[in-house]
């Protein structure tokens, strides 16, 4: 067996380009944190190297000792074999340019909702003015715990159903050292929330329809099914949060939630309420936003839809 800290003559590009075209041959999925063989191979050889996936490109030189290099190729294989997420395999997922522990337990951050974090929220809020915050559906606490960490005087509420899920999440919140300004709530949607009220409700809730969910990736499959199926239309979560988020916003405060492939189901359902889709730079869509306002306008719509 040779020496683990032996050099072998791969460096960490050769490496990388190496795992890139193995993962190509193999036809894997990608969509749990990268979106094409070559970043995705750069984050396998890279956490095998010990480095983090935003490793300076200085290092790509370096070359990999025994130890690090087995160690890359037994990720690839395990990710070609099983069709795990690298996320799970790592135990780590990026979001917003933060570190998160994640499992099996949890669907995989990748909510472009992670752009209008590191924004905080502008144009559509004003960062000072957001004192109280609630996620729906937190999953691993990434879209909370990224807020709470982008909007330092908030108190942020995040809501789970599921308690794996939670029990992830409270991982991350101790991590991050939030515990006093981030609650984990057990909760279907707003049942435990009652006089409770927010300037800001963000979500990323299950939205994939019964066609999507039939055609599923193997990789989406090792993910929770309640973190993605929502009924036939995939609306079966967004519907009743249109109808009660007025309860629980303030005057001012808005409602953001990312419906993904269902957003045109939804705009087919209310064609007559004027969504704001929001746009992103780095990618994604089927974001919208509504204003309190504009959901108090719309409520008898909504209460009436099903
Ligand atoms: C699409 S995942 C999103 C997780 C996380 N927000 C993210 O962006 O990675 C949706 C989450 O909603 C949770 N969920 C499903 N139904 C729920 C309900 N009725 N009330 C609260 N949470 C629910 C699932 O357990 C899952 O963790």
């Amino acid at each position: 067996m040779p020496d683990p800290n032996l050099k072998t003559s791969m460096t960490l590009r050769d490496a990388i380009q190496q795992s890139q075209h193995v993962l190509e041959d193999a036809g894997v999925y990608f969509g749990h944190g990268t979106d094409n063989a070559l970043d995705e191979a750069a984050w396998l050889v890279s956490h095998a190297a010990g480095l983090p996936p935003d490793f300076s490109d200085q290092l790509l030189d370096q070359v990999l000792t025994e130890a690090q290099y087995q160690a890359a190729m037994a990720l690839l294989e395990k990710r070609i074999t099983s069709r795990l997420p690298a996320a799970y395999l790592l135990e780590e997922a990026w979001f917003a340019g933060h570190r998160f522990y994640v499992d099996a337990r949890v669907l995989v951050p990748r909510s472009p909702i992670a752009e209008l974090i590191r924004d905080q929220f502008r144009p559509w809020l004003e960062p000072g003015q957001v004192r109280y915050v609630l996620d729906l559906c937190t999953g691993s606490g990434c879209i909370a715990i990224a807020t709470a960490l982008a909007l330092p005087e908030a108190q942020v509420d995040a809501v789970e159903i599921s308690r794996d899920a939670l029990n992830v999440a409270r991982i991350n919140v101790a991590s991050y050292d939030l515990a006093s300004r981030l609650a984990l709530v057990e909760s279907d949607l707003f049942s435990a929330l009652t006089g409770r009220r927010y300037d800001l409700i963000v979500s990323n809730p299950p939205y994939v329809d019964a066609e999507d969910m039939a055609a599923l990736p193997e990789e989406y499959r090792h993910e929770p099914a309640l973190g993605l199926a929502a009924g036939e239309d995939g609306l079966a979560l967004v519907i009743p949060m249109l109808q009660q988020a007025p309860a629980y916003l303030n005057p001012q405060g808005v409602l953001i939630v990312e419906v993904g492939n269902s957003a045109a189901a939804l705009q087919a359902r209310f064609p007559q309420v004027p969504f704001t889709w929001l746009e992103f730079s780095q990618g994604g869509e089927g974001v919208f936003l509504l204003e309190a306002s504009q959901l108090v306008q719309f409520h008898d719509v909504f209460m009436n839809s099903r």
